[in-house]
């Protein structure tokens, strides 16, 4: 056997570790709940630091509550992270970023093994790493305590920002105890995730190696009406915002029908739509919605991206509204490295595991890390595709054998076989 390859005790402590993980923030329809800094989020996290500290890793907290477990092998030197996130959706699933962290807490707890036992000499030190908030649901945008350690939003507005009930960021990591000043020094990224889509499965593949993201342009939009009473106001009178934001739903689904070509899909949604005052008898004064649309082509998003905003213009004349664009969120259309992607493959060969190359449509915090560090992301099947959604479901194999890939990639990765050391 492969010396990286997991023995049935390592199988089991995975299985046992899932479970147990799974406990926190768990919903009656077999999901979890772990918006990010709420309670649920913190005994996680918690319960994430007592397992690494039990194998003697260092678990330290930055400015915005990214969490990390560092292993120093090779003092003075960089580290390699290896992660996802402990945060979920509301009413979310199991897996979504919490398998990426257990599957890397995993391997780098079997490589310290290989290191004592002398199979293994690391030229890097290892920080598994929980990042915080990649869900965005509570506080936006998503993915943003990976994008604070990119340099790609400040950490004192990521701090300040509220969420819904105006509690912030901030006060949300000191009530849970999980914010600090640690910082890291990084060579390379590596993550593991479920896909989230059902390429993998239908193609009977065990391994994606993630060969591209899609480009996403995300909008907040506020639609402005005017209050009034829904019978006696006439409808020549009305400026209903409830009105031009459902119009605005309906324009982006058209957009993705009629945009979609042959070899670049386009797939648009809006997935939060707020009313004010959303009282039954009143026309509403205002519709805070979010709308997002994607593409494996720069052309084709940007195609589709000016038609939505010409039928924004369209559509504040027929209902009488005005339409505001709000914060924006957009990543690019970008490629993981290539030799990341053959090392991959090369581990996958080695243990036998059927792989194929895969886009990811989801944007990961991978997605931010690939723009600043060599980055590897790799995915294991999801029954169907199903995804933000308790119904969410890994086979235990397939778990187990992407922990198997992780841990032997990362040894290659930490043994400097993708990166140089120094
Ligand atoms: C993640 O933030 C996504 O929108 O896919
Ligand atoms: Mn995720
Ligand atoms: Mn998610």
């Amino acid at each position: 056997m492969n010396p990286s390859q997991l023995s049935t005790n390592d199988s089991a402590a995975f299985l046992a570790d899932f479970r147990s993980m799974s406990t926190f923030g768990a919903t009656a329809g077999g999901g979890v709940d772990r918006q990010a800094g709420t309670a649920a989020d913190g005994q996680v996290r918690n319960w994430f630091r007592g397992l690494m500290e039990g194998h003697g890793f260092d678990v330290r907290y930055d400015a915005v509550g990214n969490q990390f477990a560092v292993l120093e092998l090779v003092p003075g030197a960089p580290c390699i992270a290896v992660g996802s996130h402990l945060d979920s959706q509301p009413l979310g699933g199991k897996y979504d970023g919490a398998y990426g962290v257990l599957a890397g807490a995993h391997a780098a707890i079997r490589l310290l093994r290989q290191v004592r036992s002398g199979e293994l000499a690391a030229q890097f030190n290892i920080a598994v790493v929980n990042w915080f908030n990649e869900e965005g649901c509570r506080f936006k945008p998503s993915m943003m305590g990976s994008a604070v350690f990119t340099g790609k939003l400040p950490a004192a507005r990521v701090l300040a920002t509220t969420d819904p009930a105006g509690t912030t960021v901030r006060e949300a990591l000191e009530s849970i105890g999980t914010v600090g000043e640690f910082t890291l020094d990084l060579a390379a990224y590596v993550e593991i995730h479920i896909e989230q889509g059902r390429s993998l499965e239908d193609a009977g593949l065990t391994i994606g190696l993630v060969e591209s993201t899609w480009g996403a342009n995300k909008y907040e939009f506020i639609v402005h009406g005017e209050q009034a009473h829904t019978g006696a106001t006439v409808i020549a009178d009305r400026h209903d915002a409830l009105l031009g934001a459902s119009a605005l739903v309906m324009a982006a689904r058209e957009i993705a029908d009629t945009f979609s070509t042959a070899e670049h899909d386009v797939i648009t949604s809006c997935g939060e739509f707020t009313v004010f005052p959303n009282s039954p008898v009143v026309v509403a004064s205002r519709v805070e919605l979010l709308v997002d649309v994607r593409s494996t082509d720069a052309d084709v998003l940007a195609s589709a991206d000016a038609e939505l905003h010409r039928r924004i213009a369209a559509i504040e004349k027929s209902a009488s509204v005005r339409i505001e664009r709000g914060a924006e969120h957009i990543w690019a259309a970008k490629a993981y490295d290539q030799a990341g992607m053959v090392l991959a493959a090369e581990c996958a060969e080695e243990l036998g595991l059927p792989y194929g190359t895969v886009r990811t449509l989801a944007g990961h915090d991978s997605t931010n890390l690939k723009d600043v560090v060599p980055t590897i992301m790799l995915f294991v099947p999801s029954v169907e595709g199903i995804s933000h959604n308790e119904k969410e479901f890994t086979h235990d194999a397939d778990m187990l054998s992407g922990a198997d890939l992780l841990t032997s990639l990362l040894g290659r990765v930490v043994a400097g076989g993708f990166v140089p050391g120094k």
